[in-house]
Order: C-alpha cells, then sequence, then structure tokens
C-alpha cells in the first residue's frame, strides 16, 4: 500500500488549486489529496472548505460521509470488510466484531505494530460469496475467522 508522502500544507493548496476549475471539484479534490498524503489530514479540511467557499462543517460531513476518505494514515496493508446486507447476513458483522476485538481495535483504525487497517466496506459485488473482503486490493469470498487469522499473520509479516 502507498503510504503518501507527509503532510504539506502548501502542497495541499497546489493540489486544491489545479482541481478548482473542474465542475463539482470538491470529490476530484478529496481523492488527489488522499492519493499524495495516502489519506485526507483533518488540517486539509479547512484549505478545501475556503477554497470552495463552503462552511468547514459542510466539507467536513463530505469528508466523513464517503468511507474512502480515511482521515488517518493507513497501515502497511488494509483489510476491508463488507458490511452490507448479503455479508451481513452470514455473519460478517459478528465476523468482523471478533476480529477487531481480538487485534483490540475499531473499525477504521490500525493495529499498534502499523500492520494492518480494517476498514467497513458497503458490497463487493461478491453476495454470492459472503462473507467478502477486500485485502490489499485483492477481493476474496467465503471469508472466516481462520481467513482473517491468516491476513493478521500475513500483515504483520511483510
Ligand atoms: S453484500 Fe457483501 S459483497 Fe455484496
Amino acid at each position: 500500500m502507498s503510504a503518501g508522502v507527509p503532510w504539506d500544507a502548501a502542497r495541499a493548496q497546489e493540489i486544491i488549486s489545479a482541481h478548482l476549475g473542474l465542475e463539482g471539484p470538491a470529490l476530484p479534490i478529496l481523492h488527489a489529496v488522499k492519493k499524495e498524503f495516502g489519506y485526507v489530514p483533518e488540517a486539509a479540511v479547512p484549505l478545501i472548505a475556503d477554497a470552495l467557499n463552503v462552511s468547514r462543517a459542510e466539507m467536513h460531513g463530505v469528508v466523513t460521509f464517503y468511507h474512502e476518505f480515511n482521515r488517518e494514515p493507513h497501515g502497511r496493508h488494509v483489510l476491508k470488510i463488507c458490511r452490507a446486507e448479503a455479508c451481513q447476513s452470514l455473519g460478517a458483522e459478528k465476523l468482523a466484531r471478533d476480529f477487531l476485538a481480538q487485534l483490540k481495535i475499531e473499525w477504521g483504525q490500525t493495529t499498534p505494530d502499523g500492520a494492518l487497517t480494517v476498514e467497513p466496506i458497503y458490497c463487493l459485488g461478491l453476495c454470492a460469496h459472503s462473507p467478502s473482503a477486500l485485502y490489499d486490493d485483492e477481493p476474496m469470498g467465503w471469508v472466516d475467522a481462520e481467513r482473517l487469522n491468516e491476513i493478521a499473520a500475513e500483515a504483520q509479516n511483510k
């Protein structure tokens, strides 16, 4: 996973300026900021809000609405576990809850060793293979506790 470069307000401002001419620039700016820094830093929100002439609260609302815009840097690996209906109906919530408890983290957090970030995702189009997950952009179906443990161990070792 790409960690991005360290936060730099001047660079963020350049990115924002480069997208201001677009129609509906908010999401392209957020994607570009994430691509550059690996996440959307809290400090970017007022810069984007000011540039788009919207309130900081409004911009904060946009950032937090989309799970794609992580507000903390990711770990070396990212596991996204599906929380949509088909996966829920086959036990994904309990599976995820137990896994998060085992790692002693919450949704969106990273293990203290920086190895693994666990995030929710809402339908991967793998409903027939529920519960589903995405590990470092590799889709996987029929995920169970054993597979999650393998992922955690693999993440620690790479
Ligand atoms: S609901 Fe999980 S992949 Fe569709």
